[in-house]
């Protein structure tokens, strides 16, 4: 709207003559949205507000066809523009006119308009495509991220998942709200992100059945997924009235089936706690999405409903890992990344938050754990040999993010007091809901919030590629909490280490 109302202004200043910008020559998008880690990543010279991705899929043949709809605003004069996307695209169509398309290196489609499109201007783009997304392997990566399981496929990764089902501007800093809807044949299941509001699916013909799904907050693409197979679904509701859809594939054998329902049934429970501590669940609905075994191997915190590995469930329950992927949708999700190598800012956080459930279990403090870590690993580790805030592409997902990453909040909030370090975590959360924010910023909010200079601490703990000496002495090396069990083997499936 505010956007609409200066184009007004522009056209009403131009037509009484007065106006004194005449527009640049359209120019090309950027092929990367600028990301030093990833400079392919993303596109230059718009920015996406909805996706509606509408598609068919095939489990026995892999055969996915549909069609994406993007709504946008340039951002500059553009020629022509760019879309990460994989598959084969048979027709696209800018603002109502065909355009032409070509394909640029493997992941970038580069679309040219019928007409040039003026800053400020909306943009609605229309892809038609098709393909067998696990034939699709990526030069530059050497493998193709959509998973085939037995009865059906799952979108599930980080960073790069998006190009294999849906064209997108792919970095979490152009987020969107979005529309999910795949038909299946019957019998199968397509569970995706926020709600289904018309509560199963809607029957098609030829023996198909269609699955819509609705997020309503701003989302990065590479959070967007899409789980198909054979699974029992469920629809719960929170005290405060949101859905909550889980769903467990029916090839789980019955004792992990059993786990991990003792587990993920306690989302609404781990939430309204984390909620206590971060400040309001951001989303409007909740859940989770258990894999079939042999195929997901890690866990990832897509929007409102993680989707997780059997693999977590080893002996028991684990509700670590549904803390940790749930605090993942305050620190990653709702408050995203601007660039990847501030990836310490979701999993440390969400390391952390295991720290405070392990704590409130009275399985080990927080302390505890730190102590452990700062015991058991030697100056040469490689939690240590990398700096989280600035890991490099090959530890993006190393210890040093996540473990390290939960000792640099420990440490900060050692040195603020509690009262402090909560609400710098709520403050962050809050100030930069639905939006994206960088390390810096959460160091200035920091020292804001406490009043004081924490650049000795941040650049110890945050920025050097040593182990930080303490100013208090390491006690004796300590007994492994009784978390630990649960938390390392959790972590040895999230993580590189
Ligand atoms: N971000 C995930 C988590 O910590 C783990 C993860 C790391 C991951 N790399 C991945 C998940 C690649 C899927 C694909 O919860
Ligand atoms: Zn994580």
């Amino acid at each position: 709207m505010r956007r609409l109302l200066a184009a007004l202004v522009a056209t009403a200043l131009t037509l009484a003559g007065t106006g004194t910008a005449a527009h640049a020559t359209p120019e090309p998008g950027g092929a990367g949205i600028g990301d030093p880690y990833f400079p392919q990543y993303g596109n230059g010279g718009y920015d996406v507000s909805h996706y509606d991705i509408r598609l068919r899929y095939t489990p026995a043949t892999d055969l996915l066809t549909g069609t994406t709809t993007i709504l946008a605003t340039a951002t500059q004069d553009l020629s022509s523009f760019h879309l990460d996307f994989l598959l084969d695209v048979s027709s696209v169509r800018v603002n109502n006119r065909p355009a032409t398309f070509a394909r640029q290196g493997d992941h970038e489609l580069v679309v040219t308009p019928a007409r040039p499109i003026t800053d400020d201007g909306a943009m609605t783009v229309v892809v038609q495509y098709s393909g067998v997304p696990s034939e699709k392997v990526d030069a530059g990566l050497g493998y193709s991220a959509w998973i085939r399981t037995p009865d059906g496929a799952m979108a599930v990764g980080q960073p790069e998942i998006a190009w294999w089902w849906f064209p997108s501007n792919d970095h979490p800093a152009d987020k969107a709200t979005f529309d999910v809807s795949v038909a299946v044949p019957n019998g199968v299941s397509a569970i995706s992100n926020g709600d289904m509001p018309n509560f199963g699916p809607v029957p098609e013909t030829l023996g198909y059945s269609r699955w819509s799904w609705r997020s309503l907050k701003p989302q990065a693409p590479y959070l967007a997924f899409v789980t198909i197979g054979k699974y029992d679904l469920s629809l719960d509701t929170t005290a405060n009235g949101q859905p909550i859809w889980n769903a467990y594939s029916k090839l789980l054998p019955q004792a992990t089936r059993n786990e991990a329902q003792a587990s993920i049934e306690r989302t609404a429970e781990i939430t309204d706690w984390e909620s206590t501590l971060f400040g309001p669940w951001p989303f409007e609905a909740r859940g989770g999405v258990v894999a079939p075994p042999g195929t997901l191997g890690f866990a990832l915190e897509n929007q409102t409903r993680p989707n997780y590995s059997s693999a977590f469930w080893f002996s028991g329950s684990n509700t670590s890992v549904v803390v940790h992927e749930n605090a993942h949708q305050w620190f990653g999700d709702s408050v995203s990344l601007s660039r990847w190598q501030d990836i310490w800012l979701n999993e440390g956080f969400a390391t952390y938050a295991e720290w405070l459930w392990s704590e409130k279990n009275h399985e080990g403090t927080t302390q505890d754990l730190f102590d452990y870590l700062y015991a058991t690993n030697p100056p040469n580790a490689p939690i240590w040999t990398a700096a989280p805030a600035a890991p490099g592409v090959a530890n993006l997902f190393g210890p040093a993010v996540y473990d390290r990453g939960a000792m640099a909040l420990h440490q900060l909030r050692l040195a603020v007091g509690d009262d402090d370090f909560f609400r710098i975590l709520r403050t962050w959360a809050a100030e930069h809901r639905y939006g994206n924010a960088t390390t810096v910023q959460f160091t200035r909010l920091a020292e804001k919030v406490s009043g004081r200079d924490l650049d000795a601490l941040f650049r110890a703990w945050l920025y050097t590629p040593s182990k930080p000496a303490l100013t208090t002495m390491a006690k004796r090396a300590p007994q492994a909490p009784k978390s630990w069990a649960q938390i390392s083997r959790t972590h040895e499936l999230l993580h590189e280490n």
